[in-house]
C-alpha cells in the first residue's frame, strides 16, 4: 500500500528488487514516530494525510553533488546556449541543490547572465538547497578553477552571493501539470539528470510531457550520459550530439 501511495504521490516506482531497501526505511521511520506496532490502514491514513511530506522526503532518492558530469553542463552553456545571451535553466529533481548551483558557477565563469530555478517535489532537501551551506568536505567536488564562488568557513562551505541571487527554488511535483502552471514554454534547457530512472514507463512519460511543455520552441533537454530516451519519445524530442554528449531538442507536436 506505501509503495503505491509513493507511486501515486511521486511516480516513484520502487521495483522488487528494490523492496529490501523501502523496507528498511519505512521500517526506520515508523519507529521513530512510534508507529510500529499501528495497523497498517492507520499507517497509509498517517502518510496520506500529515506524514505525507516525511514520506516523500523517505522514499525519495536525494543522491547529487557539485559539478556531477560538469563537462556536460559546460558543453550545455558554452556550446548548446552560446547564441542565448541569458538563459532560463532548469533543475529538476535538483535535491539539495548543487547542481543549480553548479549551472549558475559555470554561467559566472563564462560571464553569463542567467536565471536558474531548482525544482523538487521533497520539501526537505528544498530547505537544504535554499540555505545554501554544504559541508566542508563538499569542497572537493568543485574543481580549482571554481572556487573562488563559495566561502570557505571553518566548518562549512558558503555559495557566494551572486551565484545564489542567480538561483531560485520551488517545490513541484514532476508528473502534476498544476505545479507549473504559468511556467509553459519560459525555459530555454531542462535538465532532469538520476530523476526518471526511479520512474516507470507511465510516469516517465507524463514527466517528459510536462517538461516539453516547460520547454521553449527548440528548448534543450539534458539527461544525465547514462540515460537515453527511447524512440517512443522522438515524437516529443529529438537526440543531438555535441561533442560526446547527447542532448535532446524540443520538437514541435
Ligand atoms: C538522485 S536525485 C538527482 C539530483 C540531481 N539532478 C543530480 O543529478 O545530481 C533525484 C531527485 O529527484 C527528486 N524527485 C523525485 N521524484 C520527483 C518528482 N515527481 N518531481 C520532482 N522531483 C522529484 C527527488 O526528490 C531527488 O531530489
Amino acid at each position: 500500500m506505501l509503495r503505491d501511495l509513493i507511486y501515486q504521490l511521486t511516480g516513484n516506482y520502487y521495483p522488487e528488487e528494490r523492496m529490501k531497501i523501502f523496507e528498511y526505511k519505512i521500517e526506520r521511520v515508523l519507529k521513530n514516530l512510534g508507529l510500529e506496532n499501528s495497523s497498517p490502514e492507520k499507517v497509509v491514513a498517517y502518510f496520506s494525510k500529515e506524514g505525507r511530506d516525511t514520506l516523500i522526503d523517505l522514499m525519495t532518492v536525494p543522491e547529487t553533488r557539485f559539478f556531477r558530469e560538469g563537462e556536460q553542463i559546460e558543453v550545455l552553456v558554452g556550446e548548446v546556449l552560446k547564441h542565448v545571451p541569458s538563459p532560463s535553466i532548469a533543475s529538476m529533481g535538483c535535491s539539495t541543490g548543487q547542481e543549480p548551483y553548479t549551472v549558475a558557477m559555470i554561467l559566472k565563469r563564462w560571464k553569463r547572465s542567467g536565471t536558474v530555478i531548482g525544482f523538487d517535489v521533497s520539501r526537505g532537501v528544498l530547505e537544504k538547497a535554499s540555505s545554501a551551506v554544504y559541508p566542508l568536505e563538499e569542497l572537493r567536488d568543485i574543481p580549482e578553477d571554481y572556487r573562488e564562488f563559495v566561502k570557505v568557513k571553518e566548518k562549512f562551505i558558503e555559495i557566494r552571493e551572486d551565484v545564489r541571487y542567480m538561483v531560485k527554488f520551488k517545490r513541484a511535483n514532476l508528473i502534476d501539470p498544476k505545479d507549473f502552471e504559468g511556467m509553459e514554454g519560459f525555459f530555454h534547457a531542462v535538465l532532469c539528470r538520476n530523476v526518471l530512472i526511479y520512474f516507470d514507463a507511465k510516469s516517465k512519460e507524463v514527466a517528459l510531457r510536462n517538461i516539453h511543455k516547460l520547454l521553449r520552441r527548440e528548448g534543450t533537454l539534458v539527461l544525465s550520459s547514462t540515460e537515453i530516451l527511447g524512440k517512443e519519445f522522438h515524437d516529443l524530442f529529438e537526440p543531438f550530439k555535441v561533442g560526446r554528449f547527447f542532448f535532446y531538442r524540443r520538437k514541435d507536436t
